[in-house]
């Protein structure tokens, strides 16, 4: 018999977020040298996808556990560590909302860039992560800004005029992007406000090909994106929300003979 489909995993499994990762492993470098990584740090990277943070955390020498609710990421990553040779890098199954597999206080390091925030449930993903982060600790989470101007968040909300509306209940993963929310989470799990310090800062997605060829990286490998033109399909929408796509890409562009393009996100730190 089946088991009843999670449509979180469901998302995330569909296509291959490697190929998007790619194109984010510089930044992903760039975040973690910036975390003060020593030698045998326990990280927990929640949401870790193939590695874009925990493979360069594991090369500073931190002793990494990736958890990720993606099957198919989970076997990336572990491939990926294997590759390197990083013994002290492991990937797992996991859900966020609830990692009743990781002992109180296990880690140094909690880091979640874009990751927690696409659990549901976020009350208790704030509780998971304080409850696993050991006293002294850091919690460290990047997540994207609902309506700001640049590339995530405007795919999803281009990609919103397509899809269904969600179902009732459901807090949209861009609430991680609100200070406000931040906060109240954190409280709710025991971490007063004066523990929580917020930074804007940039992803930059660096891509080989042009910025149209990127869409197509996200239409054919990106699950939400991958949902959107499913969506469209049905409506007679698909040529519609292509062009819409290929004018962010193209309008937000950096790069002169390969497509660069920033995006801001909200850092989040927490002392546990
Ligand atoms: C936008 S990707 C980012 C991946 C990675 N952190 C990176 O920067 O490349 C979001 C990741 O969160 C994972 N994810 C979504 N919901 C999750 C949950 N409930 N528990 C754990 N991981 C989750 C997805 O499988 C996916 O790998």
């Amino acid at each position: 018999m089946n088991a009843a489909v999670n449509p979180n995993k469901a998302l995330w499994e569909k296509g291959d977020f490697t190929r998007i990762a790619d194109t984010m492993c510089k930044s992903g470098e760039a975040l973690v040298e910036k975390l003060g990584i020593t030698k045998g740090l326990k990280v927990l990277d929640l949401g870790c996808g193939d590695g874009t943070t925990a493979v360069p955390a594991a090369k500073l020498g931190a002793d990494v556990l990736g958890i990720d609710i993606a099957r198919n990421l989970v076997e990336a990553g572990n491939r990926r560590a294997a590759k390197l040779g990083l013994t002290n890098l492991k990937f797992q199954e996991g859900d966020a909302s609830n990692l009743e597999q990781v002992p109180d206080k296990s880690f140094d390091l909690v880091v979640s860039i874009f990751g927690a925030m696409f659990a549901p449930k976020p009350f208790d993903v704030a509780k998971e992560m304080v409850r696993v982060t050991r006293p002294g600790g850091r919690i460290v989470m990047g997540n994207w800004i609902p309506n700001d101007p640049t590339l995530v968040a405007q795919i999803l909300k281009i990609s919103s005029n397509y899809t269904p509306p969600p179902p009732e209940g459901f807090v949209s993963p861009m609430t991680w992007g609100v200070e406000s929310n931040v906060i109240e989470r954190f409280a709710a799990a025991g971490v007063p406000a004066d523990k929580i310090t917020f930074a804007r800062d940039t992803f930059t997605f660096n891509f080989p090909g042009t910025p149209s060829a990127l869409v197509d990286e996200f239409r054919k490998y990106y699950g939400p994106t991958m949902n959107a033109f499913e969506a469209a399909e049905k409506q007679g929408r698909t040529a519609e929300l292509q062009k819409q796509l290929e004018e962010l890409f193209n309008s937000q562009n950096k790069g002169q003979n390969a497509t660069s393009i920033p995006a801001t996100f909200l850092s989040v730190t927490v002392a546990v």
